[in-house]
């Protein structure tokens, strides 16, 4: 990468111009740096289901899953009772986010043969997967 900088240096007139490309070379690396972090996800704490669940849910899910028969997820007592078609049982195991179908379809690759949600994305965040995850793990309140 600096071989090809340094090449390109060659290029540019003045040595501002070269400066100001380190500059967004520098740039460009630190936001690569901070999307691996999203992917990964951060731990978070202490998650609610209003402040911090349900408008994910409500940004990526409802509009498919709304209030219909099937898998709603509209409320927190529809989440809570879902039984799906595929999956047979309820999507959310308090305390288990791995055994549990709400958080395995945002994963790219579902460990139980479901498709990632939503189809054909646009797909949660990092950092919005480990809301779920954390949230589950907590005991999936009504909090
Ligand atoms: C564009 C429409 C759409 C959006 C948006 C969407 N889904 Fe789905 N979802 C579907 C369809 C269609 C199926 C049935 C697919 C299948 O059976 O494989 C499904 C199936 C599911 C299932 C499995 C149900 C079963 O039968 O067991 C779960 C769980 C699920 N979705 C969760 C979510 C979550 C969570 C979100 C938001 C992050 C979401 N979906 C967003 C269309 C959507």
């Amino acid at each position: 990468m600096y071989n090809t900088l340094i090449s390109m240096s060659y290029y540019y007139k003045s040595k501002s111009t070269y400066l100001l490309t380190l500059l967004l070379a520098g740039l460009l690396t630190l936001s690569c740096m901070t999307n691996i972090e999203n992917i990964e996800g951060e731990e978070v704490q202490d998650v609610s289901f209003k402040l911090n669940v349900e408008p994910i849910l409500k940004q990526y899910c409802v509009s498919c899953h709304g209030n219909v028969a099937g898998i709603n997820l509209s409320s927190y007592d529809a989440v809570m009772s879902n039984i799906g078609t595929n999956w047979k049982e309820n999507i959310v195991v308090p305390g288990d986010a791995l055994n549990s179908g709400l958080y395995d379809v945002l994963l790219e690759r579902p460990q139980f043969q479901l498709q990632q949600m939503p189809t054909g994305g646009p797909y949660l965040t990092g950092n919005e997967i480990e809301i779920i995850k954390s949230w589950i793990n907590e005991g999936a309140k009504n909090n």
